[in-house]
């Protein structure tokens, strides 16, 4: 695999991460809508999962059978799911020349299994191992205060709207809000690679916010190395 970000010809990596019911998938649908629009392909995809080696792995590590053997062993099978999924789905895409979306990446790993309190050299090694020189060119933030966050999903749940919550869905608000400093503090550490919306405003204007960084910082990059 190549560590060229942004060669002439490879597609544009957009990762989205967040607590619970930040509203990424809303996001991503909508961005997924004006790329189209703009003439890009568009690959949109998940983590865990994105890939079928992957989704098996999703399966076990959301209906908890993987929790009772510890937060390292976790933060393993992500990165064995992750990086099955940047071999068999990412990198191809960006090869053609595609725009890949994905509703979670590496930050998350960063963020649940090191609030869980996994070593942050041990994510260090896992990450390089997993993504292989394959990084996001922009990672959006959606942020939203815990409180909120949870009520969210639970009004999802409560309205057969979406699926039970799952084991990661179902941990309480203190938890949810030391995940939220963690990913605003991995924002501020990384501030070329992220952009950090609030949440707290309508879709219509995050929607915005993110299309506006989309074109300011690639759309227009694309133009100019095509010029
Ligand atoms: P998912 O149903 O995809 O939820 P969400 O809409 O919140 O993305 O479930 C993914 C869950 O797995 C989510 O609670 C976050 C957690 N997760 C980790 O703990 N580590 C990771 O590396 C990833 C990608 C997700």
């Amino acid at each position: 695999m190549s560590d060229t970000a942004i060669a002439a010809g490879r597609g544009h990596f957009v990762t989205f991460e967040g607590g619970e019911g930040a509203g990424k998938s809303t996001q991503i649908e909508r961005l997924r809508k004006r790329l189209h629009g703009a003439g890009v392909d568009v690959v949109v995809t998940r983590e865990p999962g994105g890939s079928p080696g992957a989704e098996t792995i999703r399966r076990l590590l959301l209906g908890g059978r993987i929790k009772e053997l510890g937060p390292e062993m976790e933060a393993m099978m992500f990165a064995a799911a992750r990086a099955d999924h940047v071999d068999t789905t990412i990198e191809p895409a960006l090869r053609r020349g595609d725009w890949v979306l994905c509703d979670r990446f590496a930050d998350s790993t960063r963020v649940y299994q090191g609030e869980a309190g996994v070593d942050t050299a041990f994510l260090d090694r896992l990450e390089a191992l997993a993504v292989a020189g394959c990084r996001p060119d922009l990672t959006v933030l959606i942020d939203v205060p815990a409180d909120v966050g949870i009520a969210r999903v639970a009004a999802r749940s409560s309205t057969g709207s979406a699926p039970q919550p799952d084991r990661f869905e179902t941990e309480g608000e203190n938890v949810q809000d030391r995940r939220r400093r963690m990913f605003l503090e991995l924002a501020a550490s990384q501030p070329e690679r992220f952009l950090v919306v609030d949440g707290m405003q309508t879709p219509d204007a995050v929607e915005q916010e993110i299309w506006r960084a989309v074109s300011a910082r690639l759309l227009q990059a694309e133009e100019e190395a095509w010029r």
